[in-house]
């Protein structure tokens, strides 16, 4: 989703921001521009399509300070007069945008009759709104922006350019995450710290309805009234050569490839040094408060809690249900006396989930975040946090989380358990099922090129395909068809196979690829039967099957693991099935079209 990066007083301000502005990349998005000022003479550049194509313009482009932004379009076209940076009026201040302004169209009307607008969208009828203030009703530019503030409501980060000033940014942020990276001798602003880190890894947050001035030497955080915020820095985590490609071709193969040590990664993270698993108490004792465990979570983060479901029942004695976070958003159904929200999200910014949390918040009820960005504003918010531990995760697709996620969960499940003397908790070793885990994972990446020839046979030039899968590997099929169709444009769905029969079969004909999950030994024999059925209208079958219940006929089969740990396992050679059929489509792996990374809008 759209991207911000901003630098004031570094004579490199373009390079950088180009350089920060292709560490966005990733998020997704369809066009991009920056404002350098600071120079002999003030720069305006925009293009749509890649960063390389907007880079390929600033020949020449000058000067000490900029802002920057990737657009992922909601009002409005990608065209260069959409994307931002966005001017006022006369053209003296330039903004850029994150977020939604829900009330542009009531500004528009009300304050900005006779203003002339080069695109549609809400971003400029902010920075219209902020020059009226300054230029034609006098007030100085900070007063102008916190009047505007007051005004403008939705989500939005802001990074606000004076042209007559190049000694300052000011930014402000309400539900879109926006950071201060702070240089030496200069200062940057960023939308995620990816863009930052080849600068610094001295961080400092902004919460919401909060406005910085930022200069070269100066960082000043108030809120919108104008009153002083004491805010301290932070060093960031993050490693730079963690979010290169390596010599991978594609950040998802990447990522794949890493779910062995990402599940290492975790048994450290969750062990003490004798080798228990180790939960922090306030977490082991939200949940054995809770009378329900409610899941919240969007795409493969929810897909995640079903797989998680099964184990978090039956280790913490504690029922789960789990919500769509855009539909919880605006409705919450009847909940138990004593809820806890566990939130699961990669990014840790998704709107949809933070909208719940926000709610949750609002109505006393306990939280939990399972991500994998420290500071993210979902583990901001919530009480309490988990980590994944697995490592920047760059591809559109998500894979490393997926696992993490569900690896994560099955330690909070096995220390609650353990506290509660669950007899089940008691008997599950984690650590030995997740050392199995990790080595049937790299057992299923030495396959890569047989799995590579029978999906191009299979998905190469299809239209359609179907996964099955009953109990665990019925969640398993859900997220594998997410995963195919979000970037190999493969219409795909999941389905439990008992219910192909009641209305699904119909769509069977001649050649239809059928991808059969089978790993539980009792309900296999019965997709067995599905899979006689598909077949004998025609479907193409490629079945993979965990050893304890597979047959010589099997496509591919996987090293049997912890049924609770399965899905896991399971998982992998469907994120290659993905992975290689994009690849032979001529797909753009890591970025599809149309989709975000961090999904920062409701
Ligand atoms: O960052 P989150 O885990 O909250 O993101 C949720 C979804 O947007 C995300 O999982 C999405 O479905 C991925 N593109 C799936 O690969």
């Amino acid at each position: 989703m759209c991207g911000i990066v901003g630098v004031v007083g570094n004579t490199n301000a373009t390079d950088i921001l180009i350089q920060g502005l292709e560490k966005l990349e990733y998020r997704g998005y369809d066009s991009a521009g920056i404002f350098v000022l600071g120079g002999a003479e003030n720069h305006l550049v925009k293009a749509v399509g890649r960063i390389a194509e907007l880079s390929a313009k600033t020949a020449g482009v000058e000067g000490t300070t900029g802002i920057g932004h990737t657009r992922w379009a909601t009002h409005g076209k990608p065209t260069e007069d959409n994307a931002h940076p966005h001017r006022s009026e006369t053209g003296r201040f330039v903004l850029v945008h994150n977020g939604v302004i829900e009330n542009y169209l009531e500004i528009k009307e009300e304050y900005l009759a006779g203003h002339h607008f080069k695109g549609q969208t809400d971003t400029e009828i902010a920075v219209h709104l902020i020059g009226k203030f300054a230029e034609e009703d006098g007030l100085s530019v900070l007063e102008a922006f916190k009047k505007a503030l007051h005004i403008i409501r939705g989500s939005y980060a802001f990074a606000l350019i004076d042209s007559e000033n190049p000694d300052v940014i000011y930014v402000a942020k309400n539900k879109s995450p926006l950071l201060i990276g702070l240089g030496d001798g200069y200062n940057m602003v960023c939308s995620d710290a990816m863009a930052m880190i080849r600068e610094t890894n001295q961080y400092m947050e902004i919460h919401d309805q909060e406005l910085v001035i930022v200069k070269a030497d100066s960082v000043e955080v108030q809120d919108y009234d104008g009153n002083s915020r004491e805010r301290a820095s932070y060093t960031a985590e993050l490693d730079l050569s963690d979010i290169g490609k390596g010599t991978y071709p594609y950040y998802m193969l990447k990522e794949i490839d890493e779910q062995p040590t990402v599940m290492r990664k975790l048994i450290q993270a969750y062990t003490d040094e004798a080798g228990q698993v180790v939960v922090d108490p306030a977490i082991i004792k939200a949940v054995q408060d809770a009378d329900r465990i409610y899941i919240l979570a969007a795409g493969t983060s929810y897909h995640a809690g079903f797989a998680s479901k099964k184990m978090l029942e039956e280790l913490t004695d504690t029922p789960v249900e789990l919500g769509i976070s855009s539909e919880w958003g605006y409705g919450m159904p009847l909940l138990s006396k004593k809820p806890l929200f566990i939130f699961i999200s990669q990014s840790g910014e998704t709107a949809d989930s933070r909208q719940v949390l926000v709610k949750a918040n609002e109505m006393g009820i306990p939280s939990l975040t399972v991500t994998n960005v420290p500071g993210s504003t979902l583990s901001r918010e919530a009480n309490h946090t988990m980590l994944l531990h697995a490592g920047p995760e760059i591809a559109v697709a998500s894979t490393k989380a997926y696992t993490a996620q569900i690896a994560a969960l099955a330690f909070l499940a096995k220390a609650v358990g353990q506290a509660n003397g669950n007899a089940k908790a008691q008997a599950f070793d984690l650590v030995h099922e997740l050392s199995i885990v990790a080595q049937s994972i790299e057992s299923t990446l030495s396959e890569k090129e047989t799995i590579e020839a029978k999906v191009r046979e299979l998905l190469e030039t299809t239209r359609n395909a179907f996964y099955i899968g009953r109990g665990q590997d019925y969640y398993v099929a859900m997220e594998a068809s997410l995963k195919l169709k979000e970037i190999s444009y493969i219409q795909c769905e999941g389905f439990a196979a008992g219910e192909l029969k009641h209305g699904t079969i119909a769509l069977i004909e001649e050649g239809t690829p059928v991808l059969a999950l089978l790993s539980d030994p009792v309900l296999a024999n019965h997709t067995r039967g599905n899979i006689q059925e598909v077949a004998a209208r025609g479907a193409k079958v490629l079945t993979i099957a965990e050893e304890n219940v597979a047959k010589d006929t099997d496509d591919i089969v996987l090293t049997t693991v912890h049924p609770y740990l399965s899905p896991i396992s399971m998982v992998v050679p469907t994120q290659l099935v993905a992975y290689f059929a994009t690849l032979h489509r001529g797909l753009d792996v890591d970025k599809p079209r149309n989709l975000a990374k961090s999904v920062t809008v409701e």
